[in-house]
């Protein structure tokens, strides 16, 4: 086989030229130094990245990487579990589903280890919110991985150690290099992930909006479609659904704040869209694995939340991955920002749109998120949205308040969220949570 180049490989790349199957192989392999293999430099990845973004790869060579990744560390698999599900968000702005989805399914008899990411460009990650728990650390050896799914029925770990590593290094120079915005590296991002994490049927949460990476309805169901691919491919049952990202779901952002407003849709006590996807989700999950018909499957997950054997998963998943469950009784045990500001209407009207790519800036802006890879994040920052779009607002009333450690990154958030919460004069109307669904099944 000729030598492995990496500037040959940036450079086909850059011309739109496809890379061979064994040059994306020696490619993976040089991300982790796999059978014996140099490892590439971070500059020339991340110049190869950027021409991906540019100019693509052919639906063969994203599943070549797709599998190269997924087979770049240990694989699980789960022979005494029976039907195991998973689930994977394309990424959005207030999208703390798995911290409630994970427990209500698991409530529901079926297990759901989950391997999760950090924040990811604007876009929140449920490892960085999850961490926000005092004690909670989610990087679980594989064992502990398992035997929490055996004991508990849902896990949410970090790529830990083994499993997909390549994807681990490249999504962690992707989200400081702007090179997350690419359909065949997204795909490859996710589906090593799932591949590698051994469920037997995938649910796919593929936003698109404003606040997702998928701005189109077209966009997200080519995204939708590859991954479905790679999954067949791969022998497992697999069902895409498109939401709506057009709004920040939910209340809050920010990670502590996240898991706050998590707990109290497991309390029951909110119960708007966030609380309407979660149970949406977990019934094609349910149903995924043979649990009954999708209306079955939608009561048993109401169920799952108003009895609280939900919240009862959540708590012993906390406590399982070394986390203080008193949280779940008193919020207070979050961490709390040491300086807060409520945004005020400034005029009559209707909130008409909230940009949520924007918002997620705003909150990185805060402290919530990552600007370069050293970069630690403040669990308490963030924005807790007092309004929604569709809701009638007069002059005075609180937009929402801005958490964050210093007056200073509250006044740079806050000019910005200014700019991008639109308050009209008429009531528009709201698009449709689902916006489509695509499965192999
Ligand atoms: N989630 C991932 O795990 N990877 C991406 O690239 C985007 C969202």
């Amino acid at each position: 086989m000729a030598e492995f180049r990496m500037t040959e490989c940036i450079r086909k790349t850059k011309q739109g030229i496809a890379l061979s199957d064994a040059e994306i192989q020696s490619l993976v392999n040089g991300i982790v130094g796999k059978d014996g293999a140099e490892k590439i430099a971070e500059y020339q990845l991340a110049a190869w990245l950027m021409a991906v973004c540019f100019r693509g790869l052919t639906d063969r060579e994203t599943a070549t990487l797709t599998m190269a990744m997924r087979d770049s560390g240990q694989k699980l698999s789960y022979p005494t579990l029976g039907t195991v599900v998973d689930k994977h968000s394309t990424g959005g702005v207030g999208d703390k589903t798995t911290l409630i989805l994970a427990p209500i399914v698991a409530a529901c008899g079926v297990p759901m280890p989950k391997m999760s990411g950090r924040g990811l460009g604007h876009t929140g990650g449920t490892i960085d919110k999850l961490e926000s728990i005092p004690g909670l650390t989610t990087a679980l050896s594989p064992e502990r991985f398992l035997e929490l799914a055996e004991t508990v029925g849902c896990a949410v770990a970090m790529q830990t150690g083994n499993l997909a590593p390549a994807d681990k290094k490249l999504y962690a120079l992707r989200d400081v290099t702007e090179t997350v915005l690419s359909i065949p590296l997204i795909c490859a991002s996710i589906m090593s992930k799932k591949l590698a994490t051994g469920a037997d049927c995938i649910l796919l949460d593929v936003k698109v909006g404003s606040g997702a990476f998928m701005k189109t309805d077209e966009e997200a169901a080519e995204l939708a479609k590859l991954m479905i691919a790679a999954a067949t491919a791969d022998g497992k049952k697999c069902t895409a659904i498109l939401t709506d990202m057009d709004r920040p779901l939910g209340y809050c952002i920010g990670n502590a704040l996240e898991v706050e407003e998590a707990v109290r849709v497991l309390r029951g006590e909110e119960t708007g869209v966030l609380a309407e996807l979660c149970t949406t989700l977990a019934a094609e999950l349910l149903c995924m694995a043979g649990k009954g018909s999708h209306d079955a499957c939608l009561a048993m997950a109401k169920q799952a939340v108003t009895s609280g054997a939900a919240l009862e998963t959540f708590r012993a998943m906390v406590a399982g991955q070394g986390g203080d469950a008193g949280i779940v009784d008193d919020l207070k045990k979050l961490p709390q920002a040491k300086c807060s500001r409520v945004l005020l209407s400034e005029q009559d009207g209707w909130i008409s749109a909230m940009e949520s790519e924007e918002i997620g800036r705003a909150c990185v802006l805060l402290g919530a998120g990552r600007m370069t890879m050293e970069d630690t994040i403040d669990p308490a920052a963030g924005i807790r949205l007092h309004v929604q779009v569709g809701d009638e607002v007069h002059k005075g009333d609180a937009l929402m308040t801005l958490y964050a450690d210093s007056e200073e990154k509250i006044d740079e958030a806050a000019a910005k969220l200014r700019e991008n919460v639109k308050i009209s004069a008429e009531c528009n109307e709201h698009k449709p949570l689902i916006h489509a669904k695509y499965s192999n099944i």
